[in-house]
């Protein structure tokens, strides 16, 4: 059996984006009989971006109550709350000690940052906390703490699995073998949703579908997606958006026919209300599941704590084999 972990960072409420490219995936991955799931919510990690009590709580229960209206089985994943296990922290700061400082300086999110800063002219580093500059070293502790497999994650954080296994492979070398070596999963179908405006969907980019909204939200957001100035009788592009997100709603013969009637002239106008249709058909009942969960706070609470004991077994073993080999414990 392999262990499969992966962590959502709380900083924002998800959209149609995340649920087809990471949150589904990753609840199929959970259906697998061959893997054993650990999800959990970083909230630590989202302390790098957020910075008031209000929206630490707000966000942090709003992406638990998206996990579990999505299917997630609290029974078939380890289900937890990143700061819930102080031994994250622990192994943090040893991993810290087999990192070089180059390392850090390499990864991607704060060199971004310095290239920003150096086209600015103000001093690299402004504006980097240590948070930040050590995020990829709390990210190898999440990660190297449950002996990992394969950790499910999007493009955009492949280098940060890479810096895990790195961290773990110094530590092996220094220590002798104690830490696994973990594979990023890449889902290669689902790497980038198309957005309202034909971009990747993105928060930056303001043209998300929100995930769970009203269906008045839902409707206006697909009222936005952009086409082109085609009138109704002719004949549309089979690559537009609208079909795209069309297939993702649909069964396949609705897409058949609908691509066929777009093909036909269907106008944008009455391609966009059956777009709708499918969207809202299938987004209905996961919208029920998260408003009761959103109204049943103990309820989830009681997941995540029933989740964190779980998972402390696992962590409380892999860091005492930790301190073995460092010489902290006997
Ligand atoms: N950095 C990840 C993100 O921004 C979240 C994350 C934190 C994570 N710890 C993790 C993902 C461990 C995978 C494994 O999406």
């Amino acid at each position: 059996m392999k262990r499969v972990l992966t962590g959502i960072k709380p900083t924002g409420y998800a959209h149609i984006g995340n649920y087809f490219g990471m949150i589904k995936p990753a609840i199929e991955m959970s259906h697998n009989k061959d893997y054993e799931c650990f999800y959990f919510i970083a909230d630590y990690h989202a302390l790098t971006t957020l910075k008031n009590r209000e929206e630490m709580k707000e966000y942090f229960f709003n992406i638990a109550c998206t996990w579990l209206a999505c299917g997630l089985d609290p029974e078939k994943v380890v289900f937890y709350r990143q700061s819930d296990i102080k031994e994250d922290f622990e192994l943090n700061w040893i991993l810290c000690n087999v990192t070089p400082k180059g390392l850090m300086n390499r990864a991607h999110a704060y060199k971004a940052i310095v290239e920003k800063n150096e086209e600015l002219g103000v001093d690299k580093d402004d504006g980097v906390n240590m948070g930040l500059y050590n995020y990829p070293i709390l990210m190898a502790a999440d990660i190297l703490l449950f002996d990992s497999d394969y950790v499910p994650v999007g493009l955009d954080q492949k280098q940060h699995i890479e810096i895990a296994r790195d961290i773990a492979h110094n530590f092996n070398v220094k220590y002798g073998k104690c830490l696994k070596e973990p594979m990023e999963k890449i889902d290669d179908d689902n790497k980038t949703l198309i957005g309202l405006d034909g971009r990747k969907m993105s928060k930056s980019y303001n043209n998300t579908i929100p995930l769970f909204s009203t269906e008045e939200a839902l409707k206006k957001a697909i009222f936005r997606v952009v086409t082109d100035s085609r009138l109704p009788g002719e004949a549309k592009d089979k690559d537009c958006t609208v079909n795209k997100l069309f297939k993702l709603f649909s069964t396949k013969e609705e897409a058949q026919k609908f691509e066929k009637d777009l093909l036909n002239g269907l106008g944008w106008g009455e391609a966009k209300k059956q777009l709708f249709e499918v969207a809202n058909r299938y987004l209905s009942p996961m919208r029920e599941k998260f408003n009761y969960f959103m109204a049943h706070k103990d309820e989830v609470e009681k997941i995540l704590k029933e989740g964190a004991i779980k998972a402390q077994l696992v962590a409380e073993k892999v860091l005492k084999r930790v301190r073995i080999a460092i010489g902290t414990e006997d």
